[in-house]
Order: C-alpha cells, then structure tokens, then sequence
C-alpha cells in the first residue's frame, strides 16, 4: 500500500483501510505534527467533516499529548477517559464502553512527525493490547519512511518548480536596463537591440509618440557602450533657431561674424570619442540636412569662419517622433540622410499598446515621486484599472507627470479614482459608459484635434489625419462628433 503511490493522503488513506478491514481497528487515523499544532490528514472511517474537525494543540487532548511526549497512550475504555476529547465527534453512536483507543507516535529518530491511532473493538476488557501496539509500533515506523521520502519528493519538486519560475523570469527580464521599465515584448525587443548595438557605432534611429522614452533609450545605449566616460551630447533641433543651429553644431572661430569674439567649440566637437544625440531630427531645416549627412558620412566639418578641417569620432543617434518616410515622401526631408540615420532603427510603442508595463511603471513612479517628497502614498487597484482604460496620449511622460502631481497634491495616502485628473476620469468614464475601446476613444480624439485644428473642415482634417474623407466622414458619425463642438 505505501510502495503504490508517493501521494502522502492517499497512501495514507489506504493503509488506514487495510487496519481495519483486518484487524478489527476502526477509525484509524494519521495526524501529522504541524507548527505548534497536529492536525489529522488521514482517516478512514471518519467524514470530511469529521475529519476537518481533527486538529489539536501539541499536548491537547490524546493525540496531542502523544505528539508532545513522544510515548504512546492506550486508552483501554474510551468511555472512562475524561482526557478523551472525541472532537471529531465520530464516535457519538457507539456506546463507548467497548472502544479501546491506541495512539502510537510516528517518529524519526527524536522527532515525532506525527502520530498513528486507532480505535479497537473489543468484547472483553481484560483483553492486553500490547501485541495491538507493538504492530502498530512497527506500522509506524514504515509510515516515517514513506513520510520522509513524500516530503523529501515533494520539496525537490518545490525547488524546481522554485527554480523553473526564477530561470523563467530571469529569461523575461533577460534584457534588462537599469531604470527602464518594460517586460512587454515590444519593449524587450528594443532593449534587446539597445545590447546588440551599444557595443558598435552605428548610427541609430529611434521614432515613436511624444513621451514613450527616446531620449532614454539614447542614453542607455550611450551608457552601455564603451563611449560610457565619454560626452554624451544632445542637441534639440526643433528648439535651435536655424541661424543659430550651424554655430551650434560646428562651432566658430573667432571673428567669424559680429559678436564672435572668442572661439567656439560646437556640439559635434564636444561630443568627440562619445555620442551626440539628435533630438527631433525630423524638425530639421532642408538647408542643415546635407551639412549634417555630410559629419555623419565623413565624420568632419569646420568650424564657421574656419577652413580647417576638423576631423572627429562619434557616434550619432537621432530621434523624432515625426514619420520620416511620410516627410521624405513629401520633400521635406531629404532620402539620403534618412538612410544614413536609419542604420538601426528602433521604435517606441506607445504606452496605451504596453499596458502589460502599466503596473509597474506606477509602482515605479510611485517609489520615485514618495521618495523625492517623502511621502508615503498607495493607488488603490480600481485606480490603477482606470488610469489601464485611458489613452495616454503625452505616453510615459504623462504617466510620470500624472503621478508626480497626485503624489505632492493628495491630501490623503491612497489614491482612488476620484482623485485622478478629469481628463482621465471624463475618458475612462466614456469608454466605460459608452462601451466603446480606449482605441476608439483615441481615434475619436484624434478626429476631433484634427477638426479643430483645420476649423472643422473635413476634407483637410482627413488629410491630416492620412485618411480619405469618405473614411472621416463615416467616422464622425459613428462617434457622433458634432459641428462646432469643444
Ligand atoms: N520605460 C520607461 N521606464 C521608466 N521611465 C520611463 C520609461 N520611458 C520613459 N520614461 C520616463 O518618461 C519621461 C519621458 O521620456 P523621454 O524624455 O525619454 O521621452 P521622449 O520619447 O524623448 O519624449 P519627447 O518626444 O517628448 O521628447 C522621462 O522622464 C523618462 O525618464
Ligand atoms: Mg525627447
């Protein structure tokens, strides 16, 4: 019986069967020490009910002073036992005066493990009970083996299991970087081409929404590579005056124009053995664009005022949320230096399309903000499947933002969903009421931006948006966009 199977309750089980179906001992019973308690896990004889009554203190009533002591207790008439608890209750339609109860411990060397006991039938009292123990002695000790080895198969089990989901997350978190959040896929695609390419030069492009972390990435990719001690160099083209980018860039020699008085060095020159970064690239002004494929191809320029030719080693990675093949399609940006930029290309999802990350980008923020204002403040998780429902159309950024304010402004700890910005709520609110998708939602947002921007013309709305008017019209009716609406 204990040999058929290594399931402890059902072996166990099944040998409580057999001593009574052969001899003569009912109710038999395997309680097994747990913590300060013992608790029976094995019956025959006894209801579920029954059974999930039998749980005693260690010292407590029969069972329990036997797992104590550690001595077996033979109780010859369970009728005249006061200690008797009979907390099962099992024997309340037997006349008790002839039920003898043994109770044997089941020990490994010093430790008891548990204990054995049975009811036996008798018709004399006279009757000795020391052959009933001494088998029951030896039943016992088989059962500590069995047990031992149960537990022993069932911890190895625990620890591969154990192992499994630590290899298994190590794998999920395989490429991580230090301070970016995403097990998403599509953000462990990118992290893993920021490892494959950190360690070369190659120019890279990274394109996504406002907010999902270029920037971030540009920097980790610079941090990981061997340019780690070397200048890490950014320049924002969209934010750079076109007069003023040039001098920016390549720098001036003294005297160049008025108000050059000294030298300058510009950002290429800075950046020399480490990285420049490209903000914006795609706000670049058709005039700049060949000057800067022409550092990017041949690694050289001059300084304004200057024929010296200075040569320099960096690495380039621009960044735009803008659609650089839409503007190369439309001349605005020219197709050589879109191929030399986009040597590695890397796209940022936008947040509403990882929200797998959400969960943990609050929890990261969270820790971030009640850090920096030492505070102490929790978001209940209705909130968190609120803020899951919205469109985050400003990505993490406006995540981090959102958090940062609830986290300075909250009068209270714990964040509920009243307390989020009414953008937020007046979104979720009618995703939820009108059932429609939080992508739908945005698509209508989008519509109504772009009818806004173009005075509620919807020919030219379509066209900013890339679609037919035929395609916008169908779609203002299905959201029921109105004329003259803010
Ligand atoms: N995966 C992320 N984990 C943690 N923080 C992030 C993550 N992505 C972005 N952030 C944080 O969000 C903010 C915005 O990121 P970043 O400035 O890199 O975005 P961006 O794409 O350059 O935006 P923009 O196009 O508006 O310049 C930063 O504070 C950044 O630290
Ligand atoms: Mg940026």
């Amino acid at each position: 019986m204990l040999g058929a199977s290594l399931d402890l309750n059902k072996t166990l089980k099944g040998a409580m069967k057999v001593l009574s179906d052969f001899l003569d001992m009912q109710r038999g019973t395997v309680a097994l020490v747990e913590g300060d308690e013992i608790v029976i896990k094995a019956a025959h004889g006894l209801t579920i009910e029954e059974l999930q009554l039998g749980r005693y203190k260690l010292g407590e009533g029969i069972i329990g002073q036997v797992a104590k002591s550690g001595y077996p207790i033979v109780v010859p008439n369970v009728g005249d036992e006061p200690v008797f608890l009979n907390r099962t209750g099992a024997r309340k339609d037997i006349n008790k005066s002839n039920i003898a109860f043994l109770c044997v411990p089941i020990m490994f060397k010093r430790d008891v493990l548990g204990v054995l006991s049975v009811d036996r039938l008798f018709a004399d009292s006279r009757v000795s009970f020391d052959a009933d123990l001494r088998l029951l002695k030896i039943i016992a000790s088989l059962l500590t083996q069995h047990i031992k080895l149960s537990r022993q198969v069932e911890q190895e089990v625990q620890e591969l299991i154990a192992e499994r989901e630590t290899l298994k997350s190590e794998l999920r978190g395989k490429y991580r970087i230090e301070n970016i959040i995403g097990k998403s896929s599509s953000m462990q695609d990118v992290f893993e081409s920021v490892h494959r390419v950190a360690g070369s030069r190659a120019t890279v492009l990274i394109t996504g929404e406002s907010g999902t972390g270029k920037e971030l990435i540009a920097k980790a990719i610079h941090y990981m590579s061997a340019r780690a001690k070397q200048p890490f160099i950014k320049l924002n083209c969209a934010a750079i005056p076109e007069g003023l980018l040039e001098t920016e860039l390549f720098g001036h020699e003294k005297g160049a124009f008025t108000g050059a008085s000294s030298v300058r060095r510009g950002r290429f020159e800075l950046a020399n053995k480490g990285t420049i970064f490209l903000d914006e690239i795609g706000d670049l002004s058709l005039g700049l664009q060949p000057k800067i494929l022409r550092v990017i191809q041949e690694r050289e320029f001059e300084r304004i005022g200057s024929e010296k030719t200075i040569k320099v080693d960096v690495r380039v990675i621009a960044a735009t949320a803008k659609d650089l093949i839409q503007l190369v399609g439309e001349g605005d940006f020219r197709e050589d230096l879109f191929y030399r930029l986009n040597v590695v290309p890397m796209f940022l999802p936008p947040l509403r399309q990882r929200m797998e990350d959400m969960e943990e980008l609050i929890a990261f923020f969270l820790d971030k903000y009640n850090k920096e204002n030492s505070r102490n403040v929790e978001i209940s998780q209705d909130t968190v499947s609120a803020m899951a429902k919205y469109w985050w159309p400003g990505n993490i950024r406006e995540l981090e933002n959102t958090i940062e304010r609830l986290v300075i402004m909250l009068p209270g700890r714990i964040v509920h969903p009243r307390d989020l910005p009414l953008n937020i709520r007046n979104f979720t609110k009618e995703v939820v009421e009108n059932r429609i998708t939080p992508l739908d939602k945005a698509e209508k947002e989008g519509i109504i931006e772009a009818l806004r921007t173009t005075d509620g013309v919807l020919v030219k709305a379509a066209k900013l948006l890339g679609i037919t008017p035929r395609q916008i019209g169908y779609k203002v009716k299905k959201y029921g966009i109105r004329k003259g609406i803010s």
